[in-house]
């Protein structure tokens, strides 16, 4: 099985990087393979609330989103990673996470599915880092993660989340963290 990585982080060799390439080890070592999807290197616009969607279920923008959809559709797994940005995602997490409004009318207004087939286990997950060890420091992106996946219509699988890096490249030394990520990777396919 292939599953979506998509990375909400702009920082090139991040902690949301590294997290990810542990989780994507555990899918490898489980047998599946992965996508990388690093969304700054693409061009996505947010939302411009036009509402076309309500009428079409499909986004009238014509950037590096559209290619997206259909991936979204393929996917059985999909990961959104992104750093904690003011106790929410990164703007290029939320662009891309608005932009699924399309596949929420699909769903909600038209009432219509995506081509996958009926019954089909479509799973999503959501993995963030934050400087910070707050008690609630994930609680609004967690919120946001369930809710997208509600509207790409997947089930939500959970999150793996780790307080307390800040620097570029610090995660690679939370050996216990990297574990626990490739050990999340390797579930991700059940
Ligand atoms: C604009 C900005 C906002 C941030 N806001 C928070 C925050 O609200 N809480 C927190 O704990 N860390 C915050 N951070 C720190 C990042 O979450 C942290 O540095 C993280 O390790 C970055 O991950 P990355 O290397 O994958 O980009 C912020 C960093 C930036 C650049």
């Amino acid at each position: 099985m292939n599953v979506l990585l998509f990375n909400g982080s702009p920082r090139k060799r991040g902690n949301t990087e590294i997290l990810l390439n542990a989780v994507a080890e555990g899918v490898r070592q489980a047998g599946g393979s992965v996508e990388v999807i690093r969304l700054c290197d693409l061009e996505i616009n947010p939302c411009i609330s036009c509402g076309s969607c309500n009428k079409t279920g499909k986004c009238v923008q014509k950037d590096d989103m559209m290619a997206l959809y259909d991936k979204i559709d393929a996917a059985r797994r999909m990961v959104i990673g992104s750093p904690i940005y003011f106790y929410g995602v990164t703007a290029q997490a939320k662009a891309f996470i608005d932009r699924t409004q399309a596949l929420w009318c699909r769903k909600y207004l038209l009432k219509e599915k995506g081509g996958w087939p009926a019954g089909a286990d479509r799973k999503g997950f959501f993995v963030s880092v934050a400087a910070t060890k707050g008690s609630k420091i994930f609680e609004g992106a967690v919120l946001t993660a369930k809710y997208t996946y509600d509207a790409v219509d997947m089930d939500y699988g959970g999150e793996l989340l780790v307080k307390g890096v800040d620097k570029r490249g610090e995660m690679s030394q939370a050996l216990d963290d990297l574990q626990k990520a490739e050990a999340f990777g390797r579930r991700l396919l059940g």
